[in-house]
């Protein structure tokens, strides 16, 4: 299963900004053509893109969405937020119910609804933008973690009960990339192109995931050992 980009229509998530405007720029680039999904179509800037409305914790705008484009081959499911705190402590569990929503019920949605045009489409593609933090954690990202834990497992679900219809799923993690989301992060970050430019290239060859940076390198490699070795 691999894909030919430029006979690709590909549905990008929270492409106004960030990594998804980066999928976005580099997808019409390489001769896509590209529905850029955002809560407000207004703020998608990428020429050559055409901006749609699509917020991927509300049930009723992606059903809206999958039933008016059914011309789509791939899926990239990059939309994403983050709150930080403890889970313990925390006063409520308000920001990691938005996690969920938005980063596991989110991909899930998009997938539940895209999986039959995909299907009729010839099996096409999702990608699903996980993390680093899918696999390790730390008690001030908690809730992030734990919701691309979910992510993660449901990606590999999606794999299994999409293979018969020849949907390629791609997993993509990486530590930190250089955008709003990790703007108080100092330390490396990886540049959202650079990631694009390799999740596109397992698109092309049908790899199945991406470890887009030494940090998801390393947090895979550790798996196997200590369960300590996964909270930083
Ligand atoms: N930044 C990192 O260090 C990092 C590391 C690993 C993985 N990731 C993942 O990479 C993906 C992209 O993140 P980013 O770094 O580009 O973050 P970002 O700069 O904060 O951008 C997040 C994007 O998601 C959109 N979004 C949020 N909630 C949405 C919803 N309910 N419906 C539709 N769109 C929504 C935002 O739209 P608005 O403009 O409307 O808010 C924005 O376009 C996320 O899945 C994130 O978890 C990021």
């Amino acid at each position: 299963m691999s894909i030919v980009l430029d006979q690709s229509t590909v549905l990008v998530t929270g492409a106004n900004r960030g990594l998804g405007k980066a999928f976005t720029e580099a997808l019409v680039a390489a001769g896509a053509t590209v529905y850029a999904g955002a809560r407000d179509p207004g703020s998608v800037t990428t020429p050559g893109a055409t901006p749609v409305r699509l917020d991927v914790s509300d049930d009723a705008s992606v059903a809206e969405l999958a039933a008016r484009l059914g011309d789509v081959t791939v899926v990239v499911n990059n939309a994403g937020i983050g709150r930080s705190g403890s889970l313990l402590s925390t006063p409520s569990l308000d920001g990691f119910r938005e996690e969920l929503e938005t980063n596991t019920l989110g991909p899930l949605r998009t997938t539940r609804a895209f999986a039959p045009v995909l299907a009729a489409n010839g099996g096409g593609a999702i990608v699903n933008v996980l993390s680093a933090l899918s696999w390790a954690t730390s008690p001030t990202l908690a809730g992030y973690s734990a919701s691309k834990a979910a992510a993660w497992s449901l990606t590999n679900v999606t794999r299994g009960e999409l293979r018969d219809q020849g949907t390629l799923v791609v997993g993509v993690h990486v530590g930190f990339l250089d955008t709003d989301m990790a703007a108080d992060v100092e330390g490396p970050k990886l540049a959202p192109a650079e990631l694009v430019r390799q999740v596109l290239e397992a698109l092309q060859q049908g790899e199945e995931e991406v470890l887009g940076d030494d940090t998801s390198r390393f947090v895979k490699s550790v798996l196997s050992g200590p369960p300590a070795h996964l909270v930083v």
